[in-house]
């Protein structure tokens, strides 16, 4: 949804909590228009929003460390989030969701999608339903970030000592949300590595049904990102993918992961 007539610079008090019910909600919102919106402004609304995750993969702005920066390169091919995800669903404590700004665009693509988890949940059929009641799910991250990993071309995955990171949780497959209690789908395919108590290869056709429900086209949103533009996403209620259609041009974004909570069935 685009949420119109609000300055994110100045939102607060009353402004700042109907953003977040909507976010809630709908799982994601744009804002247009945002030409305010410095560094500065991005980490004030960010810590009047709540808490601040600071990314321990991504390059930070050297000034702004509450700042991740999102980055192709005009000679890099890969991009940082370029098949569905969740943010941070490997975490114990995944994020709450984020605060992305567009810095450098691209003359055209480099869009975002996102698919809404709570909707993904309810289409499912009756028998899906009951299949999947009690089960978790391990995620992690270090196939993606390892040596050799998906983003090796990036310049992501190691900390900011240069050490490798390894990560690990276990989560309900289905959770609910903490604020609206709606129930959504807390698997995805860039982090899920197996249901628990079964192999990867046993898992895989069971969360395949679960992503191909989640991915339907009337399930999905596209962002076509100007300059100005500010997402905010519930990163429990959604998934988002970053378009990868723009070989030989930049393309810089500004993420803030809000923290979360732990997450519960
Ligand atoms: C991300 O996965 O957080 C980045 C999304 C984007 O760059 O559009």
């Amino acid at each position: 949804m685009e949420i119109k007539d609000v300055k994110l610079a100045e939102a607060q008090g009353p402004v700042l909590d109907a953003i977040r019910q909507a976010i809630y909600e709908h799982g994601v919102a744009l804002f247009r228009g945002q030409d305010d919106f410095t560094p500065e402004a991005h980490i004030a609304f960010a810590r009047r929003w709540g808490g601040i995750d600071i990314n321990n993969y991504f390059p930070l702005t050297a000034d702004h460390p509450e700042i991740a920066v999102v980055r192709k390169r005009a000679d890099q091919v890969t991009n940082i989030g370029g098949g569905w995800h969740t943010d941070h669903s490997y975490d114990q404590v995944p994020a709450m969701g984020s605060i992305l700004v567009a810095r450098t665009l691209p003359p055209s693509g480099g869009d975002t999608l996102w698919a809404h988890m709570g909707a993904a949940y309810d289409a499912l059929p009756d028998t899906l339903k009951q299949e999947i009641e009690g089960l978790e799910a391990y995620h992690t991250a270090d196939h993606i970030y390892e040596e050799g990993g998906l983003y090796a071309q990036t310049d992501m995955g190691r900390d900011l000592r240069g050490q490798s990171i390894t990560t690990g949780a276990t989560h309900p497959v289905v959770i609910r949300h903490p604020q609206t209690g709606r129930k959504l789908l807390y698997v995805n395919s860039a982090f899920t590595i197996n249901i628990v108590g079964r192999s990867r290869e046993d898992s895989l056709p069971l969360l395949q049904r679960l992503y191909d429900a989640a991915t339907a086209a009337d399930n999905t949103c596209r962002v076509a990102w100007e300059p100005g533009s500010v997402a905010i996403w519930d990163n429990r209620t959604t998934w988002h993918l970053a378009m990868n259609d723009y070989q030989g041009h930049a393309r810089e974004m500004h993420r803030i992961t809000l923290t979360g909570e732990p997450l519960a069935a």
